[in-house]
């Protein structure tokens, strides 16, 4: 299989403990079910340096198990260097798109893409962070996840023809 039969997609929020391992673990399952694990790799990573090294929060642990969705990544900080590997960079709110952006400089903003760009479902283009609210707010990012990768994952497949 050559390098352009392979698409890598990393998710991007504030702290990568909430919602970006939410994108990341629903995502990959869906993958996994579309027999594309190994055509499309699957990451997440934070603007911030607040969570380095840590599980994903325990209420969106729970809110993912709940789903069948087991979520294991460790928190880590978007680099630069993410911004020429990955073909999709997938952020979760303006305030991160605005600090990707201006990681990124100028000259690759195209490919810096909002999550909810690929729902059609919410008029909202953020998705909330629910660090700080309750358990409703991690199922609502839920349901904005799900709904989002599964149109994310049929928008790959039909520019790739898979
Ligand atoms: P996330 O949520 O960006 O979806 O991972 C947050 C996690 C931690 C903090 C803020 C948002 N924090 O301020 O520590």
């Amino acid at each position: 299989m050559s390098e352009r039969e392979r698409v890598s997609v990393v998710f991007v929020c504030l702290g990568n403990i909430c919602r970006s391992p939410l994108a990341e673990g629903f995502f990959r399952e869906l993958v996994a079910r579309s027999g594309l694990s190994d055509r499309i790799e699957v990451d997440s990573a934070g603007t911030s340096d607040y969570h380095i090294g840590e599980l994903p929060d325990k209420r969106a642990r729970a809110a993912a198990l709940r789903r069948g969705v087991e979520l294991v990544s460790r928190a880590r900080q978007i680099e630069r260097a993410d911004l020429d590997r990955f073909d999709y960079v997938i952020v979760m709110d303006t305030e991160n798109l605005r600090a990707v952006q201006r990681l990124s400089g100028s000259g690759r903003r195209a490919r810096i893409q909002r999550l909810l760009e690929y729902a059609d479902m919410y008029d909202d283009r953020d998705v909330p962070d629910p660090y700080y609210g309750g358990p409703e707010g991690f199922e609502l990012v839920c349901d904005m996840v799900e709904h989002s990768c599964e149109r994310l994952l049929r928008h790959i497949r039909e520019a790739h023809g898979w």
